[in-house]
C-alpha cells in the first residue's frame, strides 16, 4: 500500500474517533475495527507479522492499536532515521514491541518500576510467532524517583506514556516531567495518554468488576468493595484481561484491582497540562474522548461537567 493511502486510512480512523455521535450508530465499532485492522496489517506485514494469529484482545490493543495512535499523533516526528523512542511505564512491554516493529528504523526503550517485560518474549512467541525480540528494543527497571537520564541516557526524539500518568505517585509527577524535559531532544515530542480519567464514568479502573457509570463517585467505599467481591469473573470483558487476570486467582485479581484503584492520583486533564507547562513544555495537540452517559445531577454539584465527561485525554507536548 502506498504511504499516502496508509495515511488517509489512519486519518479516516482519527476522524471517526473524534466524532462521539458515531459511537451510537449500529455497526460503527465493527467498521472502525475493520478499517484499523486493514491499516495495521499492511504496516506490520513488512516485519513478517500476521495479525490473524493474534487471539488475545489485550495483546492486539497494546501491540497494534495503541502504537498506531502514537504513530499517527507523532507521524511527522517519526519520519526520520534512527529515532530514539522512550516508552515510560511500559508495563508488560507489548506496546513497546508494537512500536518497535511498526518503526523498524527506530530504537525503542521501555522503562518501568516493575519487570513484567520479562514475559514479553514468551507472549510474543505465543501471539505472533515471533522467535526473538528485536535487538533495538531494550528495557530498564527503575526505582520511583530515580533520575531517568542515569537509567536510559538522553537525546530522545519521542517519549510516550500510555495509561500511566494516573498511576504515578503525586510526589513523583513533577520530577518525572522535569526528567522528560532533560532527556528529550530540543525538537522532541512527549505524548501522554490517560484513560479512563478518574472523574469519568469508569475512572475507577474497575470496569468489568463494577459496570455502573460513576459508581466510585456515587457509592461509599464499603458498597464499592462489596460490588467487586460479588462480581462473577466469567463475565469479564476480553479487552480487560491483562497478564495478571490470566495468571492469578479471581480473588487475587480483585484485590489487585482494588489496590490499584486506591492508589490512583485522580489527576484532571487541565492539571496535567499545567504541570507540563510549569516544566517548560507547551501543548502541540490535544485529543479528548467524551463519555455520552447521562450524568447524575448530584455529581454535577461536586465535580465540573468537563471532568465527568472527559474519559480520555491524549496530549502532545513540545519544549516551549
Ligand atoms: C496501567 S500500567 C500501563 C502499562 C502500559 N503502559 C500499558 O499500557 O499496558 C501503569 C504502569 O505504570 C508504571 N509506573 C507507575 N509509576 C511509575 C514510575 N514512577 N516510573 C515508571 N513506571 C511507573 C507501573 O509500574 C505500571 O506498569
Amino acid at each position: 500500500m502506498q504511504h499516502k493511502q496508509k495515511r488517509s486510512l489512519m486519518n479516516f480512523i482519527s476522524v471517526l474517533d473524534r466524532n462521539t455521535m458515531l459511537g451510537r450508530l449500529p455497526y460503527y465499532t465493527k467498521l472502525r475495527s475493520a478499517v484499523e485492522k486493514l491499516y495495521l496489517q499492511r504496516r506490520l506485514s513488512a516485519a513478517g507479522i500476521d495479525l490473524a494469529f493474534v487471539r488475545d484482545q489485550w495483546f492486539y490493543d497494546h501491540f497494534a492499536a495503541a502504537p498506531a495512535r502514537i504513530n499517527h499523533m507523532a507521524r511527522k516526528k517519526l519520519k526520520g532515521e534512527q529515532q530514539r523512542i522512550l516508552d515510560f511505564g511500559c508495563g508488560d512491554g507489548i506496546m513497546a514491541l508494537g512500536m518497535q516493529l511498526q518503526n523498524p528504523r527506530a530504537r525503542v526503550t521501555g522503562v518501568d518500576l516493575h519487570d513484567a517485560h520479562k514475559c514479553l518474549a514468551e507472549t510474543a512467541h505465543k501471539q505472533i510467532q515471533l522467535h526473538a525480540l528485536p535487538e533495538t528494543l531494550q528495557f530498564h527497571q527503575v526505582q520511583a524517583g530515580e533520575k531517568l537520564e542515569s537509567a536510559v541516557g538522553k537525546g530522545f526524539d519521542l517519549i510516550y506514556s500510555w495509561s500511566v500518568f494516573e498511576h504515578i505517585a503525586r510526589d513523583c509527577l513533577e520530577g518525572i516531567i522535569a526528567d522528560f524535559h532533560s532527556i528529550l531532544d530540543k525538537d522532541g515530542l512527549v505524548l501522554i495518554q490517560i484513560a479512563p480519567l478518574y472523574y469519568s464514568p469508569f475512572g475507577s479502573h474497575l470496569l468489568g468488576l463494577v459496570d455502573e457509570p460513576w459508581a466510585h463517585l456515587l457509592l461509599d467505599e464499603t458498597e464499592l468493595r462489596a460490588k467487586v467481591a460479588g462480581r462473577d469473573l466469567t463475565e469479564f470483558r476480553d479487552d480487560q484481561k491483562n497478564l495478571l487476570f490470566t495468571s492469578c486467582s479471581g480473588n487475587d485479581f480483585k484485590q489487585h484491582m482494588l489496590s490499584e484503584y486506591s492508589t490512583l492520583n485522580r489527576i484532571r486533564y487541565r492539571e496535567l497540562i499545567t504541570l507540563f507547562e510549569e516544566k517548560g513544555f507547551k501543548v502541540a495537540k490535544i485529543r479528548k474522548k467524551l463519555a455520552n452517559q447521562r450524568i447524575p445531577s448530584q455529581l454535577l454539584q461536586k465535580v465540573a461537567r468537563e471532568d465527568l465527561r472527559t474519559y480520555e485525554v491524549f496530549v502532545a507536548f513540545r519544549k516551549s
